[in-house]
């Protein structure tokens, strides 16, 4: 046979391969979302996501420290509120002395080289369960921005070097920045969850923060699974509004939708790899059916090559370690 070109030469050896190798994973590619709890040396497995944890702020502070000697650069801050200070207006949500407020600063304290990101949505606060605040069964769009503008002012305060609005609902970057900007805030970032996605795979998080809706579903502000264009929208009017980071999230079964993204703005993208998407891994694996350290470098370089900048995941400390083997 004479062939012109035989493309198995370049991956003849490993060698070969590694220096042709067009998508390549690094510690500084990943954000680590972090649950944390009231209380003392808390440590809790949620149930169903293996080997993920929701820490009090000891442990955590603990926790951001290892990932910091891992190469970690960035952590995304959940906080699981009590019952009895939720509530339909948030309020919780902008308290100085709050969860979130008080883990901030102990985790700049700790660790002033970690960038801290922080979840913003009325969710883990809402008596409801919704991102936002429910007035006659609806999820009230401006009074809801208003709330959020407070929420991440007050992060902003407590020395959070990125604010990440997750809630979906319209106007709201364009709010927040033009909040931190009359503050001072003129360090603060902004990374927005601009393509969320309405999914069964948060299901796992929910169990996390106990922050399940208590009555209908995220429809009338998270994205429909089937729309691409819309996605596209969103993500150049938040950077219009004053994006820095824009996100695409679920990950997997949205790597279409991220590389559209990631075409269409000039800010870097980032993906939430979610915990739907951990437990299936951690699932199969558990019943012998894939090789779980395998399938997590697999999926987390698909999310490079499909164009993130940066992944939110779970495996964040497992890939590193992988990667250090490797
Ligand atoms: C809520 C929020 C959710 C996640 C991050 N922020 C869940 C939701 O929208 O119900 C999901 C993260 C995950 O599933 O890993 N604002």
């Amino acid at each position: 046979m004479y062939l012109q070109r035989r493309n198995r030469i370049l991956r003849a050896t490993p060698a070969i391969r590694s220096l042709v190798a067009e998508t390549i994973l690094t510690p500084s590619d990943f954000i680590a979302p972090l649950f944390i709890d009231e209380g003392e040396n808390i440590q809790f497995e949620i149930p169903s996501m293996p080997n993920y944890y929701r820490r009090s702020l000891d442990g955590t502070i603990k926790e951001v420290k290892e990932l910091w000697a891992l190469g970690i650069k960035c952590v995304l801050l959940f906080i699981k509120a009590p019952d009895e200070l939720k509530d339909n207006t948030g309020k919780e949500a902008w308290n100085p002395a709050g969860l979130m407020q008080r883990s901030i600063s102990a985790i700049k304290d700790a660790v002033p080289g970690m960038v801290v990101m922080t979840d913003v949505a009325l969710d883990p606060y809402s008596s409801y369960g919704h991102d936002g605040i429910v007035a006659d069964g609806e999820i009230v769009n401006d009074p809801t921005v208003e709330a959020l503008v407070k929420m991440s002012l007050s992060h902003a305060k407590a020395g959070a070097d990125f604010v990440a609005p997750s809630d979906m609902m319209d106007g709201r970057i364009g709010a927040i920045r033009e909040g931190l900007e009359q503050q001072g805030f003129t360090k603060t970032g902004i990374m927005a969850y601009s393509a969320k996605y309405a999914s069964c795979f948060y299901g796992p998080f929910r169990d996390a923060l106990d922050s399940a809706p208590g009555f209908g579903d995220k429809k009338t502000y998270q994205m429909d699974f089937g729309n691409r264009i819309e996605a596209v929208k969103e993500a150049l009017m938040d950077v219009e509004e004053g994006a820095d980071i824009v996100m695409v999230k679920p990950g997997l079964p949205y790597l279409d939708i991220l590389r559209e993204v990631k075409d269409a703005v000039d800010v870097p993208v980032s993906v939430y790899n979610i915990s739907g998407e951990y437990a299936m891994i951690k699932a199969a694996a558990k019943m012998g059916w894939i090789n779980e350290d395998k399938a997590i470098i697999e999926t987390l370089t698909s999310f490079k090559r499909a164009g993130a900048d940066l992944i939110a995941t779970y495996f964040a400390k497992d890939a590193v370690r992988l990667l250090q083997k490797a």
